[in-house]
């Protein structure tokens, strides 16, 4: 991409980008809290858990010393709860190996539970100023389009070569919100603002007509997309059942017999869930009685 192009972005950033709290300037901590809570949620209600997260536990310590049944009462409305025991795991990694201190490394980074390559990325950036591309689906669309004149134009591989070569070494945090930014609010998925990008002039997908179809190919993943931002997933599912199982606990104080269906998922359904929760390490079982008893875990 051109030096102008990345320019024109980034002007375009610092005038029109989104603001968002976890944003401003903080401690790589709340740099990794904020990643992995937008990983799977909608930016807008990850910016607002955000904020409660990080009154309640403020530093990378008061998350590992935290018992998990408080870290997964704070992670409720954001889905995906294993997220919040993986991010608690990261914490306490963090303490024990790292002196409390996030390490700036992708190795390291992503050594971390619940930290991939993006997450790991997205972080070294945005926290570290490391230059490295992280690639979400924002990023791929508007890298994809620009360079490869579509969405699917690019392999995973070149997408991630590109993305790490275009990043400006002096900006590389602002550049990581601005791709997402402009692949949120103009170089949307359906009926792009190609009027208002600041890359219109050096966009091969424009240049082709931005309304020629794209690839079909990334319907599956639009679709998949679709699930996860639409409330939830269905009743019928498993990840259904778990997401309500976690509800309960949250919501008792202790102990929680489940000797009753729930939905249509009949008890040896519920039996099984409660135990792969307790196996991914959201859940505490008693199985000494005749039913099953279980709450979130207490340390
Ligand atoms: N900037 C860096 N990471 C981001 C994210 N996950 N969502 C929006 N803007 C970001």
């Amino acid at each position: 991409m051109a030096r102008a192009a990345r320019a024109a972005i980034l002007a375009w950033f610092d005038q029109q980008g989104r603001e968002i709290a976890f944003r401003g300037r903080h401690d790589p901590y709340g740099v990794l809290v904020a990643e992995v809570m937008a990983q799977q949620t909608q930016v807008s209600r990850a910016d607002e858990a955000w904020r409660a997260w990080m009154r309640r536990f403020p530093t990378v310590e008061a998350l590992a010393a935290a018992p998990t049944s408080d870290v997964i009462r704070q992670w409720a409305g954001l889905g995906y709860n294993r997220r919040a025991v993986s991010l608690q795991r990261a914490a306490r990694l963090i303490v024990e190996r790292h002196g409390g201190r996030v390490p700036d490394g992708l190795a390291e980074l992503q050594a971390l539970p619940g930290v991939g390559p993006y997450t790991a990325r997205a972080v070294a950036a945005t926290a570290f100023g490391r230059p490295v591309g992280a690639v979400d689906t924002n990023v791929r669309r508007v890298l994809g389009r620009v360079a490869g004149g579509g969405v699917d134009a690019l392999s995973d591989r070149e997408l991630q070569a590109l993305a790490d070569r275009v990043v400006p070494p002096d900006r590389a945090g602002a550049w990581t919100h601005a791709l997402m930014d402009l692949g949120a609010t103009v170089c949307r998925p359906r009926a792009p603002r190609c009027a208002e990008c600041p890359v219109l002039a050096w966009c091969r997908f424009a240049r082709r007509g931005a309304s020629v179809g794209e690839a079909t190919g990334s319907a599956a993943r639009r679709a998949s997309t679709a699930r996860a931002f639409a409330g939830g997933p269905f009743p019928s599912t498993s990840r259904w059942l778990r997401g309500r199982i976690v509800e309960r606990m949250r919501e008792a104080g202790g102990w929680l017999a489940f000797d009753e269906p729930i939905g249509s998922h009949a008890v040896p359904a519920v039996h099984a869930a409660i135990h792969a929760l307790a196996k991914d390490g959201l859940a505490e079982v008693d199985a000494t009685g005749p039913g099953i008893r279980a709450r979130l875990p207490a340390a």
